[in-house]
């Protein structure tokens, strides 16, 4: 009998990401507010504005929506510079706002689950060196103890850090992000106190909360040697997965940072993730330049007659994601992907590359991989950083200014996804016909 449906574990969380400067508006207190505002650092000279008024309420829109839509989860983060404003300044009411929302959302029936620290930094610590002012980590972590005593018993699941892999590479590498630094000095400094401020993070949660459960998300690029036989590429591939994918994961493992010739230890990272964050949208085929030192010797192309996205952001490589569940695997630990999606503003390709990852994720199931759940990026179209509105990645779409939501046709394949816990020869035959022969072959 062909089959009829990939049918998920009971108990999988299905569910939505979101990040508080990307979605809240009006928050005028951090480093991104600062960057927005320096001429060309974001595309088109777009500013963040107001979002998608989460902070003006409409986060109770979005959530309906998302619910409505069969999710029973959702991701979301705490903008640190609400709720510290300065350094010997707290605001209550915006944590009171926090809790709020998070109440809301387990009515709707979505489990919270609660990124600390998503890319954004309040002004004053960003004024103050932000991440390579080692003062920064004693900082962090008392805005971390505040805010999971506050949200503790509506809180279980916490990710320390959103992508601090990436975030190091954006913000002292490429310079894309602030403070837009091209320094691998700065960058092994950032890092080192990234992984202190994770592990103290780590310990607090604990401390406060023995049953919960924390991890930092790690942004997973998939690399592939462009030529296997060449073995430049292989070893300028490896140098990448080393520098970028395992860079958190090392320090975790045996307390050992090390990025390219620096090295440091730091004792009290070892065993700090309860599961794995598993974040991945797209993978390189890399090849050995010996002109591009600040690349490490590499460049990165995606495969010729590969499915891209609207601006060439994302490949549609689903090869990325079994490398990185395989990746993933290793650590024995439980494993979330709290973000994989797609740009795509007409939402022509978002129902193949969502139906493509989700059946390699099945496919990591059915081989013993414990994935205990899925976050789409994103529930609805937000400010994609340096690259402002150009970007949309909403299973709704956005307009900017009125402020309107547009259901996309890939809601509603996911809401099938969702509501019937896998997905369905009906489904797809539904809302994405042209993927059956692919999925469901007779
Ligand atoms: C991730 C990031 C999100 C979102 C997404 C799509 O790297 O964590 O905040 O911007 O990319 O660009």
């Amino acid at each position: 009998m062909p089959l009829a449906t990939y049918q998920f574990p009971q108990g999988f969380l299905w569910g939505s990401a979101t990040a508080a400067h990307q979605v809240e508006g009006g928050n005028t207190n951090n480093n991104w507010h600062f960057w927005e505002n320096q001429p060309g650092r974001i595309a088109n000279g777009d500013k963040s504005g107001l979002a998608c008024d989460w902070w003006g309420g409409r986060w109770q829109e979005d959530l309906r929506n998302a619910a409505e839509g069969g999710q029973n989860a959702h991701r979301f983060s705490i903008e640190w510079s609400r709720v510290q404003p300065g350094p010997d300044r707290w605001d209550d009411h915006a944590l009171d706002y926090y809790r709020q929302m998070i109440k809301g959302m387990r009515k709707l029936g979505l489990q919270p689950v609660v990124t600390l620290h998503h890319f954004s930094d309040p002004l004053w610590i960003y004024e103050m060196g932000g991440w390579e002012n080692e003062k920064t980590v004693g900082f962090f972590e008392k805005f971390v103890r505040k805010v999971v005593k506050a949200l503790k018993d509506e809180v279980s699941i916490w990710v320390t850090f959103n992508e601090p892999n990436g975030l190091v590479v954006n913000s002292y590498i490429d310079g894309c992000f602030p403070p837009g630094k091209q320094d691998f000095k700065a960058a092994f400094t950032a890092l080192e106190n990234l992984i202190r401020a994770h592990a103290a993070a780590y310990h607090a949660i604990h401390a406060l909360q023995p049953d919960g459960l924390a991890a930092y998300a790690l942004y997973y690029r998939g690399f592939f040697p462009k030529r296997a036989w060449f073995i430049p590429d292989v070893l300028v591939t490896e140098v990448l997965t080393r520098n970028f994918n395992d860079l958190f994961a090392r320090a975790i493992q045996h307390g050992r940072v090390a990025m390219l010739l620096n090295k440091s230890y730091v004792q009290q990272a070892v065993g700090t993730q309860d599961y794995i964050a598993l974040q991945y949208y797209s993978a390189d085929m890399v090849s050995f330049n010996p002109l591009r030192p600040m690349q490490l010797f590499s460049s990165r192309e995606y495969p010729r007659d590969i499915e891209l996205s609207e601006t060439g952001f994302i490949a549609n490589i689903p090869q990325g994601m079994v490398q990185a569940l395989h990746w993933a695997r290793h650590f024995r630990l439980p494993i979330y992907i709290t973000e994989n999606g797609v740009e795509d503003s007409q939402d022509t390709m978002r129902p193949s590359y969502l139906l493509d990852h989700l059946r390699q994720v099945r496919r990591a199931l059915s081989h013993g991989c414990d994935i205990r759940g899925y976050f789409h990026w994103s529930q609805v179209d937000n400010f994609e950083w340096e690259r402002g509105w150009s970007q949309r990645f909403g299973l709704w779409g956005l307009e900017v200014d009125t402020q309107r939501r547009v259901r996309r046709p890939s809601a509603d394949l996911y809401a099938a996804i969702c509501r019937e816990n896998g997905i369905s020869r009906r489904a797809v035959k539904r809302w994405a016909p042209h993927m059956i022969e692919k999925l469901f072959p007779d």
